[in-house]
């Protein structure tokens, strides 16, 4: 199928569910608002304008804001499409067929042209910000829970259309990825591998998904580095990359991590827990099928670190009690992974399909995904093992420390850590690991 015809599967699907889901909740019209520049306090400096995930997952506009969607049950969306006189910056460009033939677009030059559609008596749901909406209609209710808890639901579940984008926003950033080892390799700083990622990527950085994390050597330890150095390294042992890219407003999420040519015990040994976390996370991507729970992988990962940890002789004991008693927590402190689609962090991790809330356990407060993974989801898978000073210094101090062997800890700190992260489309014949597909289709 072409990529227009997925797409106009993708609204058509969309139609039908709205309709089926405003029947269900007692709504006639649903208004989907993209959003609107936002200027910190005291400056007139605007800030980076990413839309709705709600509004992109209609429409492939991650950069048009104030532009409104209109959704009546059983007829053809309308879209106030903002397209400002305004000779400061350029205007969103004008509707694309392939996209446009779905709905009936207006075009309008201010927002005031779409505003009073809201104030209407019948039965109107409207998603956006309560700040841009709130007084615009009487009997209006913002972001009503059960509405919003069911098209949070549906958005789990990737289309066909939708899968693809996210495939494709895999492939530029294998591009990216592959340009920033190059400059790893050739001893770059922090700042020139991420231009080196920027240019393999062809994007510009502002469209990014999420702000990249290059983080070379000791770096790697801090979860989400947010730094770029600009001196090259005295020695490039280390380098974990986290970094994704957008197509038509869907995201991808990749880490990988690199170990420079460091002739030394302690790079031999740190190169082993990469090649054993990259044996493990492969493990973990295959186990991701329809049914699994993803708490339950979350646990599986602890098992496979712990037994990482005892092979490397990092930690003594057996690998249940290595996870028992906390210890696997000290080196991978995050959850394995999360829901992916118009939001990195897509919705509805911690949601049952139900609309319960599903919280992670009290062990593992930061995971994000507690669902039971159902075809079309499309997830992350990334465990991790870092040597983390402040968690590090914690476990030194309790009785568990005695497992550990902390000359090879100290050893291995300047390296950082590691992460792998791919994303993986939960199919009915099994994942689809859409990271290592296009990593593979790399010239
Ligand atoms: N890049 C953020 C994350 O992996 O969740
Ligand atoms: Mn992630
Ligand atoms: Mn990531």
């Amino acid at each position: 199928m072409s990529d227009h015809a997925l797409y106009a599967a993708h609204i058509r699907h969309k139609r039908d569910r709205l309709d089926h889901l405003l029947n269900e909740t007692g709504f006639d019209v649903l208004f989907i608002h993209s959003g609107r520049v936002a200027y910190p306090r005291f400056d007139d400096r605007a800030m980076p304008f990413r839309a709705h995930g709600h509004f992109t997952a209609w429409l492939p506009l991650p950069y048009a804001p104030d532009c409104m969607l209109e959704c009546h049950a059983g007829q053809q969306p309308l879209l106030w499409y903002l397209q400002p006189d305004d000779f400061w910056h350029s205007p969103p460009a004008p509707p694309e067929a392939w996209w446009a033939d779905q709905f009936d677009v207006r075009i309008v030059k201010t927002a005031d042209e779409w505003m009073g559609r809201l104030a209407r008596v019948e039965a109107t749901a409207a998603i956006g910000d309560e700040a841009h909406l709130a007084g615009l209609g009487e009997h209006m209710a913002i972001n009503p829970p059960k509405l919003l808890q069911a098209l949070d639901d549906d958005r789990t579940r990737k289309s066909d259309y939708e899968c693809r984008q996210i495939f494709l926003a895999n492939g530029q950033a294998a591009r990216g990825h592959q340009a920033a080892r190059e400059a790893f390799l050739a001893g770059h700083s922090e700042l020139e591998i991420f231009q080196a990622y920027i240019r393999g990527l062809n994007a510009d950085p502002a469209t990014l998904p999420y702000d990249g994390i290059v983080a070379l050597n000791a770096h790697a330890a801090t979860l989400h580095y947010q730094h770029r150095q600009t001196e090259r390294p005295q020695q490039a042992r280390t380098f974990l990359l986290d970094a994704g890219a957008d197509v038509a407003g869907y995201a991808s999420d990749v880490t990988r991590t690199h170990v420079g040519p460091v002739a030394s015990e302690a790079g031999g040994i740190f190169q082993g827990l990469v090649d054993a976390m990259d044996h493990l996370q492969r493990r973990l991507c295959v186990s991701a099928q329809v049914g699994h729970s993803f708490v339950d992988m979350h646990h599986q990962a602890h098992r496979g670190i712990a037994e990482i940890l005892r092979q490397a002789g990092l930690a003594s004991g057996s690998a249940d009690a290595l996870v028992e008693s906390g210890i696997t927590r000290t080196f991978f402190p995050h959850g394995l992974g999360h829901f992916l689609g118009t939001q990195v962090h897509d919705v509805a991790g911690l949601v049952s399909p139900e609309g319960q809330a599903a919280p992670p356990p009290a062990t593992d407060p930061m995971l994000r995904l507690t669902r039971v993974l159902e075809a079309g989801h499309v997830v992350t898978i990334e465990p991790g093992l870092y040597f983390i000073p402040m968690l590090l210094s914690d476990l030194k101090a309790a009785p568990a420390g005695a497992q550990i062997d902390w000359a090879l800890v100290e050893a291995l700190t300047p390296f950082g850590g590691i992460r792998i992260e791919d994303n993986v489309h939960i199919t009915p014949s099994g994942p689809v690991n859409l990271t290592r597909e296009a990593f593979d289709a790399l010239d």
